[in-house]
């Protein structure tokens, strides 16, 4: 049977994102109230630890009338080397959909191609569309979108950044980015995002900042990079989101981080617990993306 995947934010035209925007808004805001996944499962495959993605999906599932698995590498045969091919193929005769999160993002895409089902990127070294889209949800909930918006990045160029950058080649917002030299993003996907959307990369955090309605970093070491962490906080000294560096952003501006947060680490705790913070909205904002997501992908919702 045909279906789609979500693995990255560019696998949705311009115009079916802003649908599934408008989808889950109304999940968001109550008004949406069918069960598309009445009857069907979701596989959610976990190599790496998750709070937010986990609770969400599960819980998501159930909201629409489905049934979630939780499938750590503890307890399936992924983890002592079953073929991700193997794996995709069974669990398609038993599912209606896998979500997966991974270390490389290869093998999603290897699950992808193997799969009978839906296949959804709940984050690989590479990418993390899902929070990116709650993300924009959030954008959408307190600044009513992104259009004319500018929005800065601080910090690594992770999984997080590339997104980001993903969704800046299909929205066309402003982006600027502040990495320290070696840890930029993706080259491939910073030079598709440049050839259509205002994108800059700074070294200088403050430069980034300047008049940004939106100011979003991550932690400094990403799940699998534990063994980088004296070294990453040496190459990301100065890269704190203060109060101070608040200050260059405009005045309504408002702060974002996927969590989980370091605080004295990437950001101060005045930031993160102050009032330009959205972080609590943007995590609910997990749930209400990704049933959107379930409800076309899996349940049968249009995007026209
Ligand atoms: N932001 C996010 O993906 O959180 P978890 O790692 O808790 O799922
Ligand atoms: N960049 C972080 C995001 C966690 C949700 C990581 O990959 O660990």
């Amino acid at each position: 049977m045909q279906h789609r995947d979500l693995i990255a934010i560019p696998d949705f035209t311009t115009a079916e994102l802003h649908r599934l925007l408008d989808l889950a808004e109304s999940m968001r805001t109550g008004s949406y109230d069918r069960k598309p996944l009445a009857g069907k499962s979701l596989a959610m495959i976990f190599m790496k630890a998750s709070t937010r993605t986990r609770v969400s999906f599960e819980v998501g599932t159930w909201q629409l009338g489905g049934h979630a698995l939780f499938l750590s590498p503890r307890d399936v045969q992924l983890g002592r080397g079953e073929p991700i091919a193997d794996t995709a193929r069974v669990l398609s005769s038993y599912v209606d959909g896998i979500m997966i999160r991974t270390f490389s993002h290869s093998e999603v895409e290897e699950l992808a191609s193997f799969a009978g089902v839906p296949v959804i990127n709940g984050l690989t070294d590479l990418l993390h569309p899902c929070q990116v889209l709650a993300d924009l949800l959030t954008v959408r909930q307190h600044l009513g979108g992104w259009e004319g918006k500018r929005i800065a990045w601080i910090g690594d160029g992770n999984n997080m950044a590339n997104s980001w950058l993903n969704a800046a080649f299909r929205l066309g917002f402003e982006l600027r980015l502040a990495c320290p030299e070696g840890y930029d993003p993706d080259p491939e996907i910073l030079a598709r995002a440049r050839a259509v959307a205002p994108v800059t990369v700074y070294r200088d955090p403050a430069e980034a900042m300047d008049g940004a309605h939106v100011v979003n970093t991550d932690v400094w070491t990403s799940m699998g990079q534990e063994e980088e962490q004296v070294q990453r906080e040496k190459a990301f000294a100065g890269y704190q989101v203060t109060p101070s560096l608040m200050d260059r952003a405009a005045h309504d501006a408002i702060f974002l981080h996927c969590l989980p947060a370091h605080r004295g680490e990437e950001v101060a705790a005045e930031v993160i617990d102050g009032p330009q913070s959205r972080v609590w909205d943007e995590a609910e904002n997990r749930l209400h993306v990704q049933k959107a997501i379930m409800a076309v992908l899996m349940g049968g919702e249009k995007l026209t």
